[in-house]
């Protein structure tokens, strides 16, 4: 058997900052990409614009992540197709804007699912083929969420705090294994995440990045081999500042941010 073409595999890419990502990488780099989301015709509208402007093998995984199982069904599909994963960007996710208990308790197991466990299985998944080659990349996108509780946002802050010390503990274990991971704490970025979350009229949908600026400055980040990065001039002293205040007066802050406005 002929060896396997290396390969990016970016989730999330029917849209937003995975959608960008794709089109940046297609852009920048030569090897082959996997654009995995649930949307089909939005990943093959996609597929069809980066072949065409930029010549480069695209494949289409339209699969549920939050679906038990789903990320190694991704994994020997990615293997079908004669790929082996170079670069996984874990990028789909959601969240919403809610008190915890007066979610459905489907989206709430949906979201840790996505979020967490299906990023999770596919970094375990890809680590002995980067491994055995000495090299690899994973970008995993958390959140400037990550670094504080987050009300209303309370399981989407904590899956993102979940990711981004992962993502930090595995690039301390890869590091001599040739594997760089990077986690991406973006702040409000204009996409649909806001449409889903419920997040209009607050004070954080009003102070959005674009998605262009995010996916550069992430991309930069992977191949500087740096763990973490937080994107967007604003966002990145607050790390610093969250380090230094009461943690109750910054999670009533983080509270105030996502208010909704009273409608009439
Ligand atoms: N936008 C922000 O303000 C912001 C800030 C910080 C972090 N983030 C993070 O950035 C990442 C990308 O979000 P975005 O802002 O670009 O929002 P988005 O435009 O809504 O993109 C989310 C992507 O995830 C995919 N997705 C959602 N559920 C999925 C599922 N069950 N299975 C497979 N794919 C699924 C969506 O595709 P389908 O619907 O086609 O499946 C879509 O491609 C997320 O992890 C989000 O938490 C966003």
């Amino acid at each position: 058997m002929s060896n396997p073409t290396l390969a990016t595999v970016i989730t999330g890419a029917s849209s937003g900052i995975g959608a960008t990502l794709a089109r940046q990488l297609a852009q920048e780099e030569a090897q082959a990409l996997v654009l995995v989301a649930r949307r089909q015709d939005r990943l093959d509208e996609l597929a069809a614009e980066l072949k065409q402007q930029h010549g480069r093998r695209v494949e289409v995984i339209a699969l549920d992540l939050e679906q038990p199982g789903a990320a190694s069904r991704l994994m020997t599909t990615v293997k079908a197709l004669g790929l082996e994963v170079d670069t996984l960007v874990n990028n789909a996710g959601f969240g919403i804007n809610d008190r915890f208990g007066d979610m459905a308790l489907d989206r709430v197991q949906g979201m840790m699912q996505l979020n967490m466990v299906a990023l999770t299985e596919l970094c375990h998944a890809v680590l002995p083929g980067m491994r055995a080659r000495r090299q690899g990349r994973i970008m995993n996108i958390a959140s400037v969420a990550a670094f504080q509780a987050c009300p209303r946002f309370a399981v989407y802050g904590a899956t993102k705090s979940y990711v981004l010390m992962f993502s930090e503990a595995l690039a301390a274990e890869e590091k001599r294994n040739g594997i760089r991971v990077t986690a991406v704490c973006p702040g409000a970025t204009d996409t649909a995440f806001h449409d889903i979350a419920g997040n209009h009229g607050t004070f954080v949908s009003k102070l959005m990045d674009t998605p262009q600026t995010v996916a550069s400055s992430a991309l930069s980040a992977l191949r500087g081999g740096r763990p973490v990065v937080v994107t967007g001039l604003l966002n990145k002293p607050l790390p610093f500042f969250i380090r230094l205040l009461p943690r109750a007066i910054v999670t009533w802050f983080a509270g105030i941010l996502v208010e909704r406005e009273k409608t009439a």
